[in-house]
């Protein structure tokens, strides 16, 4: 029998009370399982959220359990009416015992069959714990570099985004996503939360429709296209209107334009805060009318569902076709799962060694060089080095936000890894004036920022460099030795005024459970630095908000990519540029990247009967040593009848060159890449000239122009 008909079979013998059960999820943090037992038999929920927070990210939850969740499965099918398996969630975001770099970081590798790896091995951690479905990827394109959930997301272009999308849920949900131990994905937060105005969390967001289809949009509908089994909504209202009670957008964008047909889960009370907070709904009952209405199938740990959704169809307020495609979505998607099949969990270990392994050498993916003077690294080994900065032993900080399950005696200090490398010094607050440091050869300060402050609710006013570690870093530079700055912030900061203080610089965010030894490896050499930013670092926080992908303006130059008359397009007392443009990554040896050959012309019609056409350049490697290079493909529509962003990317490649070795790289093109989305949703190739660049970063000028006739 095909699922839909089955799960209209189990509808048919559900009752109202056991159908506002399955769509309510509702906590479970260990507690007995005679409590437990008396919610399951009472509400026979949906789904157990294993966390007892909203704000799970901050802290370590209870460790989960796979004996209890089976035993409460037990409980479900054996002890209630319906049977119907319990779907139990977690926050698995990067990681289970091993934490894996924060997905920003991860995002920097630009290498998402790894994350897809990486991801292959979380999921193998947390299934064996019992935990089916984990609330990940996150997919919040941000404006605002001072909103404190970046770290959670792929950075500010939706290209990553919809690779970071992919490789997660390939990842998580496997080549069969059926099987036992495949868990299942959610695209989050559903849509626009990342925009929230001057990046306080939870705030009012302004969103064009324009911007909403070709910026906030795209990396859903790449989600949604790899068979993400689920969706959260977002805490946030759009134009005035909260995501969560919003059809156009739950049911508009998400079913009728992007065809996903899995089930909607709120955020964490988004049902309530429509009520509690925003003003838009003045009852529980109406806020729970609105959200089902909208297109919102699971309620998250408000409630209201259980409580209202059943009285409004009674009294015909919502409609029983209303509550019952909630119900079928949810029946649907245990079915398609696999869950129904196979409900519980057996024991069947992993090698946690090798995982640490792939954190380790994901970490190592992760780490951006900017900066390297006079080629400073990487260092001897055995080197004697200073080492200072509050992030050089920092326990289990670098394992980063919302690692819920991580191991903490897995991790080490960072200075613990690199004595292992060098003979190191710490320079401590004393040290600075009897110090032998004639014998140093360079000082490693160790900046950055600890798990607790980034994530969820932790934006900050100012992004810069806190002022105590600056100070540090002052009082070093004044032993007259080279300065490596190791920035291990979860965020993209803001630099521009103090770079001059460093000779070398790498930004290694948060690494992960073996973010220590990443960063030593990255420092001797043990590794080559691969990583290129998703994001900008902005010269000045006043430039805010910067970002690559940015619109022409109506005079002269967007100052992002230069300032031709700089008072007039931007500011009279800086510049424009940033600091470090989005796609900036060096390496320890240099590329050369040859100019493009491709067709100048290419035909509309061909375009659209699904054409492609390729673009090559050769890629050299110019340099002494072995290392990776990333060329990046950007495309301008020159004229269009929407105004086009002065750069997109358009894709990517990493390759491995050994030392004066030349590699031809080909990227195809086709409409998709082309295009554009109009404000309702359809997708459109305009003819006319582009021009579409190859380089080391957005800023690349080898260009070549292409016409599409
Ligand atoms: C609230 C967060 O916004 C969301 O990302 C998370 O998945 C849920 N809480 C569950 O913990």
């Amino acid at each position: 029998m095909d699922i839909k008909a089955k799960a209209r079979e189990i509808l048919a013998n559900m009752s109202l009370s056991e159908k506002l059960g399955q769509i309510t999820q509702v906590s479970y943090t260990g507690q007995p399982v005679e409590e437990m037992r008396e919610v399951i038999h009472k509400i026979q929920p949906g789904s157990l959220i294993l966390c007892g927070s909203a704000l799970g990210g901050v802290d370590q939850q209870n460790a989960v359990s796979r004996e209890a969740i089976n035993t409460l499965q037990k409980i479900a099918l054996e002890e209630t009416g319906n049977k119907i398996p319990i779907l139990f969630g977690r926050d698995v975001i990067h990681g289970h015992r091993v934490a894996f770099p924060v997905p920003l970081t991860m995002t920097a590798s630009w290498d998402f069959d790894y994350i897809e790896k990486s991801y292959d091995a979380i999921r193998e951690e947390a299934i064996n714990d019992g935990v089916k479905w984990t609330f990940t990827p996150m997919l919040d394109m941000y404006r605002e570099h001072r909103w404190g959930r970046i770290v959670e997301g792929t950075g500010e272009d939706p290209y990553l985004g919809g690779e970071m999308a992919k490789a997660v849920v390939k990842g998580v949900q496997t080549a069969d996503p059926a099987a036992p131990r495949a868990m299942l994905a959610c695209a989050k937060h559903f849509v626009g939360y990342g925009a929230s105005e001057g990046g306080r969390d939870y705030n009012h967001t302004e969103i064009s429709d324009y911007a909403m289809q070709n910026y906030y949009l795209p990396a859903f509908r790449a989600a949604v296209d790899a068979g993400c089994a689920t969706v959260m909504s977002s805490f946030n209202e759009i134009n005035g209107i909260p995501t969560t009670g919003d059809k156009r957008v739950m049911t508009g964008y998400l079913r009728d334009q992007m065809g996903f047909e899995g089930f909607v889960v709120s955020d964490w009370e988004a049902i309530a805060q429509m009520h509690l907070f925003s003003g838009f709904a003045e009852s529980p009952a109406e806020a729970a009318r609105l959200s089902l209405a909208a297109g919102v199938d699971m309620d998250m740990m408000d409630n209201y569902f259980l409580d209202y959704v059943g009285e409004l169809v009674t009294e015909g307020k919502l409609s029983v076709e209303e509550l019952d495609t909630a119900v079928l979505r949810i029946l649907e998607t245990k079915l398609r799962y696999g869950l129904f099949a196979n409900p519980y969990i057996d024991d069947q270990p992993y090698d946690l060694e090798k995982h640490m392994d792939m954190a380790q050498k994901m970490a190592e993916k992760s780490i951006v060089l900017l900066k390297n003077e006079k080629k400073l690294l990487p260092l001897k080994k055995g080197a004697r080095i200073g080492i200072a900065g509050p992030m050089a032993r920092c326990g289990s900080d670098l394992v980063g936000t919302w690692a819920l399950d991580f191991d903490p005696a897995l991790s080490r200090d960072a200075a613990d890894a690199l004595a292992e490398k060098f003979d190191l010094i710490p320079l401590g607050e004393a040290d600075y004036r009897t110090l032998y440091r004639d014998n140093l050869e360079a000082c490693v300060v160790m900046l950055g920022e600890t798990r607790k402050v980034t994530g969820e609710a932790t934006a900050l006013v100012d992004i810069g460099i806190p002022a105590d570690q600056l100070a540090v870093v002052e009082r070093l530079k004044k032993l007259g030795k080279p300065v490596i700055g190791v920035f291990c912030f979860a965020r993209p900061i803001s630099f521009g005024e103090y770079d001059r203080l460093f000779d070398a610089i790498l930004y290694a965010g948060h690494g992960g459970t073996r973010a220590a030894e990443a960063i030593a490896a990255i420092l001797a050499g043990d590794a080559q630095p691969e990583g290129r930013l998703p994001f900008t670092l902005p010269y000045h926080q006043g430039q805010l908000p910067l970002y690559y992908n940015a619109l022409p303006g109506s005079r002269k130059i967007n100052g992002y990519y230069g300032d031709m008359v700089p008072a007039l397009s931007n500011y009279c007392d800086a510049t424009g540029t940033p600091n470090y443009p989005f796609g900036y990554g060096l390496s320890y040896t240099e590329f050369e990247i040859s100019e493009i050959t491709a067709e100048t012309e290419v035909s509309a019609a061909d375009l659209e009967a699904g054409k492609t056409f390729d673009l090559a350049v050769q890629v050299k490697n110019v340099g002494d040593g072995a290392g990776v290079a990333v060329p990046q493909l950007y495309v301008r529509d020159l004229f269009g009848s929407r105004i086009r962003p002065l750069r997109s990317l358009r894709g990517h490649k990493k390759l491995a060159l050994e030392a004066g070795e030349e590699k031809t790289v080909t990227f195809t093109l086709g409409k998709a890449d082309l295009g554009y989305y109009l404000e309702d949703g359809s997708f459109i190739l305009e003819a006319g000239e582009f021009d579409i660049f190859i380089g080391e970063n957005c800023l690349t000028e080898n260009r070549i122009r292409v016409t599409v006739k």
